[in-house]
């Protein structure tokens, strides 16, 4: 296989301190070097904490599928209410209009773009056929190649395109984990239109070598569409410096934006040059002229927006981006690095299989232990206030974040390893059956 290059998403080889777990008298004990000590005493990001109530109540470590609500989004929810009741309509040209790009403006420093590079949309399944509906599948360059590792949704959405033309090339994984990348890139020919692919695997949170991906797709005139979901907020990313063509994502994991809001970056010197077929009168240039006929389209970002924005959705995803920006991708990866690594040995030193990558420059923010009856185990943990979830092939899925004390690791694995030696799981078996 390839070397992959991670450069562009410093420091995720950055040498960081990491606790180790040791056997110790038959239990799992932790040995750590005396900086260790200093570097949880200046665990700085514990500050953000007093903005998640949930924290208060829950062991929270879903934050890739969920992330924590933030106490803010009271305020801007009322702020959107207080508009629409004291402002009315007038609340569109006071600021409502221009929510679905300037709202972007909180994630560019996120991904690597500058101001006005992102429009805002519903989910990230929309924000690909906004951008399929770029292309025309009818000509010869009519194929799409991706990996059935891929979140299913995205499968699913360009498995619909076929009735338009697409040819898909699934790229088939026998690890649950990560796939083969030069498999993948021999799929990537001159036929090839659209490379969907996400930066980090959802399953197992495998780092994908994506400037490999570019640079192959580049070099035949394929398009990459790089899914940033489950990679934004958790690891450095610069879709700038990576060349990629689109970058999408939504904010309710890892940014703790809530459901949505969706983001849509696309390369400087294509975004004019597109022309999305899946279009509406928020990308005119005078949409209140009303005019009939064809879109007279702005060459700027909101050439990428549609219908009326999701206002509501976009007040409530400001104060998780705001503070997202306020604790720093980097000591947030820095400090992800040291939590995963507890959790995935301290999982291994019980003897459950991790199917997520050993090396933690392959990893994301996600651990997913696939202990004995995991799915039951997750139902009992979630009964327990241990917020986490279960996938099939991955087992439960721990995803730690920023807010966390580094000992809810410790504490949902010895939940884990107490609802096993109880039987406690036992009650959710009927659940298991009727799945
Ligand atoms: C990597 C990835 N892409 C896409 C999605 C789904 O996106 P949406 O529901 O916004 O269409 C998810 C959801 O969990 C995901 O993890």
């Amino acid at each position: 296989m390839s070397r992959p290059d991670f450069s562009c998403l410093w420091p995720l080889s950055a040498d960081v301190t990491l606790r180790r777990a040791v056997p110790f008298e038959g239990r799992l004990e932790f040995a750590s070097l005396p900086c260790h000590i200093e570097t949880r005493a200046m665990d700085d990001l514990l500050k953000y904490r007093a903005e998640f109530p949930i924290l208060d109540r829950t062991t929270y470590l879903n934050s890739n599928s969920l992330g924590a609500m933030p106490r803010g989004v009271y305020d801007t929810l009322h702020a959107y209410a207080d508009a629409w009741n004291n402002r009315g309509v007038r609340a569109w040209e006071e600021g409502w209009w221009e929510m679905a790009v300037d709202a972007g403006d909180k994630i560019a420093p996120l991904i690597g773009a500058q101001t006005g590079e992102i429009s805002l949309h519903q989910n990230v399944t929309i924000t690909q056929a906004i951008i399929s509906s770029c292309f025309d599948f009818r000509g010869p360059r009519n194929k799409v190649v991706m990996t059935d590792l891929e979140f299913p949704s995205i499968q699913y959405f360009y498995h619909g395109q076929r009735r338009l033309g697409a040819r898909i090339e699934l790229v088939a994984s026998d690890d649950p984990v990560c796939f083969d990348l030069d498999k993948f890139l021999a799929a990537i020919d001159e036929t090839t239109l659209l490379v969907p692919i996400s930066l980090v695997l959802f399953r197992s949170s495998w780092i994908v070598d994506a400037r490999a991906i570019i640079e192959r797709a580049h070099r035949v005139g394929a398009h990459v569409v790089l899914d940033l979901f489950q990679a934004t907020g958790a690891v450095p990313i610069d879709v700038r410096a990576l060349g990629a063509d689109f970058a999408v994502g939504g904010v309710l994991k890892w940014l703790c934006g809530g459901p949505g809001v969706a983001y849509l970056y696309i390369r400087e010197d294509l975004r004019s040059r597109l022309s999305p077929a899946l279009t509406g009168w928020s990308a005119h240039r005078r949409p209140f002229g009303f005019e009939p006929g064809a879109i007279d389209a702005r060459e700027d970002s909101y050439r990428y927006l549609n219908g009326t924005p999701q206002i509501p959705a976009l007040h409530a995803c400001l104060p998780g981006l705001e503070i997202l920006n306020r604790a720093g991708i980097h000591s947030i990866r820095e400090k992800s690095i040291r939590m995963t690594t507890r959790l995935l040995e301290g999982a291994q030193g019980r003897g459950w299989p991790v199917n997520t990558p050993q090396n933690a420059a392959e990893r994301a923010g996600t651990v997913s232990i696939d202990c004995p009856h995991a799915y039951e185990v997750c139902r009992e943990l979630l009964a327990r206030e241990i917020l986490c979830d279960y996938r099939p092939k991955a087992g439960i899925r721990f995803s730690p974040h920023f807010y966390n004390r580094e000992d809810e690791c410790d504490f949902a694995l010895d939940q884990i390893e107490e609802i096993l030696r109880t039987d406690a799981w036992r009650k959710h078996a009927a659940a298991y059956a009727s799945k």
